[in-house]
């Protein structure tokens, strides 16, 4: 346990994120992550998808033991904190309103700064958490934001200075693994298991068209119907067709996903002329996209920035980083609790 003189010079966050179905906390001493735990809720898997009052619920339960392990996992006391970070959005409502309350009341407790984060802006700056050996991006680069609520492909010129260059106009692309996933009778979340049978898989057996979609904006609702067209056909043909086609299928569905990506990432680099690129969200945990990416650095000369594994999923640490390179950023710190939300909100153009 550190003792008050071990303490003085450190900025200890504690990071809270709830916006879906993850409880989530984290410490963070300074950059460095010293504890990331996530009570993942597996009550919605029958379901096939987030039960929004569910999720609130487990969040409830979840939220006291989930930050009592971050701060025991990191050796600290809560008396230890700096400050305390949150997800302010976007996301469920009822979900973000137990971090939110959590949060808010705990700072309040301690009268330490409270600090609001963007979520899609988390998945982002979690490539600036100090890990050893991993080389951060520099400014400007692009990075490609795959979630189960958002895809987009952003411009960060700083840390608080990012422009959407191109978004989904329907599905998001973890939706498109996930509807794709409950067609083919697997559970929630589907995007996972597809990655899976994929690896096993021929990703050429089956042929799905991509989208037409013009500029950097992307569009999964009509591959997801493609895919149900062609589950229906060939299970009238063949009842057992999933059964035994079953790692192609993925495969193929996964190829055409990572298509879709890579194409409008390439796209993003020429107009741009930014040939950095970074990829943050549930989604870059998919090991298609991740050896796409790195195969794009020796085919076009980008340097590319994958997360580690612990950061593409929901988590706090994430939302710790956001927290600390606010708290420590002089302008927006005054005295007593710290509120960002306008200014953060004036400075970033999403
Ligand atoms: O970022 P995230 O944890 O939550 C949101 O902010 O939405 O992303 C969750 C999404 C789900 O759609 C899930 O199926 C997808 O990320 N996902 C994956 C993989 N791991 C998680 N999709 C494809 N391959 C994976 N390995
Ligand atoms: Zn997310």
């Amino acid at each position: 346990m550190p003792n008050a003189d071990s303490t003085k010079n450190k900025t200890y966050i504690l990071a809270i994120e709830s916006s879906c179905d993850d409880t989530a906390a984290a410490v963070l001493d300074n950059d460095k992550t010293l504890s990331n735990v996530v009570a993942r809720q597996a009550v919605h898997e029958e379901y096939g998808g987030v039960v929004p009052e569910l999720a609130s619920r487990a969040h409830q339960q979840n939220i006291v033991p989930v930050v009592h392990q971050a701060l025991k996992k990191a050796g600290i006391t809560k008396e230890d904190l700096s400050a305390v970070a949150f997800t302010s959005g976007p996301g469920l409502m009822g979900s973000l309103l137990v971090g939110t309350s959590f949060a808010k009341s705990l700072a309040m407790g301690l009268d330490i700064p409270l600090i609001d984060v963007n979520h899609m802006q988390a998945h982002i700056l979690a490539h600036f958490i100090d890990e050893e050996g991993y080389d951060k991006p520099k400014f400007p680069f692009l990075a490609l934001t795959i979630s189960g609520g958002h895809t987009q492909v952003v411009q960060v010129d700083s840390y608080f200075d990012m422009t959407i260059l191109g978004q989904t106009l329907d599905d998001a692309v973890g939706e498109a693994f996930d509807k794709s996933a409950k067609i083919l009778g697997l559970p929630y979340p589907g995007g996972p298991l597809i990655d899976k049978y994929a690896q096993s898989g021929n990703p050429k057996a089956f042929k799905f068209t991509k989208p037409k979609v013009d500029g950097l904006d992307f569009s999964f609702s009509g591959l997801k119907t493609a895919i149900l067209y062609f589950y229906q056909k060939e299970v009238a043909a063949d009842p057992d067709f999933v059964e035994k086609h079953r790692d192609d299928i993925c495969a193929s569905i996964q190829y055409t996903i990572i298509n879709i990506l890579m194409d409008k990432i390439k796209k993003a680099v020429k107009q741009t002329g930014i040939r950095q690129v970074a990829i943050g969200g549930g989604v870059s945990a998919n090991s298609g996209i991740r050896k796409a990416l790195k195969d794009a650095e020796a085919k076009y000369g980008w340097k590319t920035f994958v997360p580690k594994f612990e950061y593409t999923t929901d988590n706090a640490a994430m939302i710790g980083i956001v927290g600390y390179l606010k708290y420590k950023d002089e302008n927006l710190q005054g005295s007593g609790y710290v509120e960002t939300h306008a200014r953060a909100q004036s400075r970033l153009k999403f």
